[in-house]
This record gives structure tokens, C-alpha cells and sequence, in this order.
């Protein structure tokens, strides 16, 4: 049986990516996140098979349910694709503990936990897709502990494509900038003072990043920028010192504060 698996399939770029696989002929797409009523609701506007797992990522009794289900069916995991995820815009001060440890638990923890349980049911011309995010090209003020997440996760993904291609699978890292028609946007801001980071400029749809994040993966591309201004930042990341650019971001989203 040949499977897509999906984190995050209830919003956003984890739905997209979901009616993107409908047309890749799996015998079945699992969704995984907590609402099962989106969920549901996606399922009916996908015509393969699809089967839904109404659960928080966070808990362990998630993937030791996910595990005993892998090892029970023995499929052929095509494509596994970690959408979950979230960030929190704020200084030090206006995160909560809880929504800390959830940033760390969900975009790094689950993303490697669930990454771990699929890669034996994986073999030639299999597909992992991190969604990572150019915030993890360089520290981010305002956003610290969810930029040092998705960069965590851009490095494990970096690394595990050279471990992983001699058997034929391919690890891609997309590192999208911000994407306006998501619910990240105003989940981040949901903090006690969000207005340090204002504007979101030149933000990408999540049907265009989908799209083109998932055409590069086919190919085999390990770190994907779907759109101009995360391709700007990888590059200018990459020739200026990170003390310069942090100075710069803060200026880039108006300056913020109180
Ligand atoms: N939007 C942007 O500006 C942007 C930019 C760069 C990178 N990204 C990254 O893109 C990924 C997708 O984000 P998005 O923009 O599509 O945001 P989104 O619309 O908020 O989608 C996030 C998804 O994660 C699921 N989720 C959250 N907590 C979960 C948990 N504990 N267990 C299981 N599922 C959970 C949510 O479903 P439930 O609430 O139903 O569980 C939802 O389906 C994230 O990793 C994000 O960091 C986003």
C-alpha cells in the first residue's frame, strides 16, 4: 500500500500539500492535526482514500499510535510531509512558558519523532518535505525561539538527505518567507505585544508556495526557497554578517515596540 502522510492537513500549506497528493496516485493519505472536523471536511474534497488521525503531535501517545499503526500495515510511505507548526512573534517577556515548550515540542520534537517512525517504511524515490522557513537562515529578533526551531530543522533535514540518499530518499527543506492566507500569521501574533514584527510585505498564498515547494521536492531539491524573498534572504544570509542582518530585520518590519 502506498501512503502520503501529512502533519498539519487541517490549514494551510499542510492542506495544499494534501490536495497536491491527491493527483500523485496514493493508495491512501493520512492527515494528522488536532481539529477533526477540518479534517473531515478536507477528506471530501480529496478523491483518493483518505484516512484521518485527529491528534495533537504534541502528545507521545501520538506517535506511539502512529508507530503501532506503521508496524501493524507495513506500508510504503511515498511521502511524508511535516506541515505542523507554529511560531510566536514577541520579545522574551510576552511568550508564555507553555507556548515556548509547544514551539520547541511541535517544529523540532514531532518533526524528527515522526520523521524517525516513517524513514523504515521509506525506500527509493521517497519524499520528506520539513517545512522549515527563512527565518532559519539567521537569528530573528522578535521571533527568537521560533526562528532557532526552524533552523534546528533545517540542519537535521540538510544533514539527513546525505544520509538518506544512497537509499534513494529524498529530504527537502522548505524555507518559505511569510505566507499572508495561513493561520500562522495571526496565531504568532497572538501574544501579549506582537507589534515588534508589523507588516508582513510581499507575503506569498499558500496555494503558490504549495505548489512550487512540492515541484521542487519531486525533483530532489534538498533546501527550497519557493519564492523571491526567502531566495533573497538565503543569499544574503549567506555573504553578510548575521549581526548586520538582525539590525536589519528589525528595521525591515517598521522598527516595533511599544
Ligand atoms: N504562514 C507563514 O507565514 C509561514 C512562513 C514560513 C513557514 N511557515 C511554516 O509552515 C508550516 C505550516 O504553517 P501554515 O502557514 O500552513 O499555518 P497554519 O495554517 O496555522 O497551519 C498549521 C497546522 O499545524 C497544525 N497543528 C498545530 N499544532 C498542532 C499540534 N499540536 N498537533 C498537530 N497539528 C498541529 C494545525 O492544525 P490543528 O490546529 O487542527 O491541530 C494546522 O493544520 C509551519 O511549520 C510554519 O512554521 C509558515
Amino acid at each position: 500500500m502506498r501512503i502520503a502522510i501529512v502533519t498539519g492537513a487541517s490549514s494551510g500549506l499542510g492542506r495544499e500539500y494534501a490536495k497536491l497528493l491527491d493527483k500523485e496516485g496514493m493508495d491512501e493519505i493520512w492527515l494528522i492535526a488536532r481539529r477533526e472536523n477540518r479534517l473531515l471536511e478536507l477528506a471530501g474534497e480529496i478523491a483518493a482514500k483518505t484516512r484521518i488521525f485527529p491528534l495533537d503531535l504534541i502528545s507521545e501517545s501520538t506517535t506511539r499510535q502512529i508507530a503501532e499503526i506503521l508496524k501493524q500495515e507495513q506500508p510504503s510511505v511515498r511521502f511524508l510531509i511535516h506541515a505542523a507548526g507554529f511560531g510566536k512573534i514577541g520579545s522574551e517577556e510576552d511568550i508564555t512558558e507553555v507556548d515556548i515548550a509547544r514551539m520547541i515540542d511541535l517544529n523540532c520534537r514531532a518533526a524528527v519523532l515522526m520523521t524517525h517512525l516513517a524513514i523504515p517504511y521509506m525506500g527509493e524515490k521517497s519524499h520528506i518535505l520539513q517545512i522549515c522557513s527563512c527565518s532559519a537562515f539567521q537569528p530573528i529578533p522578535y521571533l527568537n525561539v521560533y526562528a532557532a526551531t526552524k533552523s534546528f530543522l533545517l540542519h537535521y533535514s540538510r544533514a539527513l538527505a546525505v544520509e538518506l540518499s544512497p537509499k534513494g530518499i529524498a529530504v527537502s527543506a522548505v524555507c518559505p518567507y511569510w505566507i499572508k492566507d495561513t493561520e500562522f500569521i495571526p496565531i504568532a501574533q497572538n501574544t501579549k505585544n506582537s507589534t515588534y514584527i508589523k507588516g508582513f510585505p510581499f507575503a506569498g498564498t499558500q496555494a503558490a508556495i504549495a505548489a512550487k515547494s512540492f515541484a521542487s521536492a519531486k525533483k530532489g531539491k534538498t533546501v527550497i526557497t519557493p519564492d523571491a524573498i526567502s531566495t533573497l534572504h538565503r543569499f544574503i544570509t549567506s555573504i553578510l554578517p548575521h549581526q548586520w542582518l538582525m539590525a536589519a530585520s528589525k528595521w525591515f518590519h517598521g522598527h516595533g515596540g511599544k
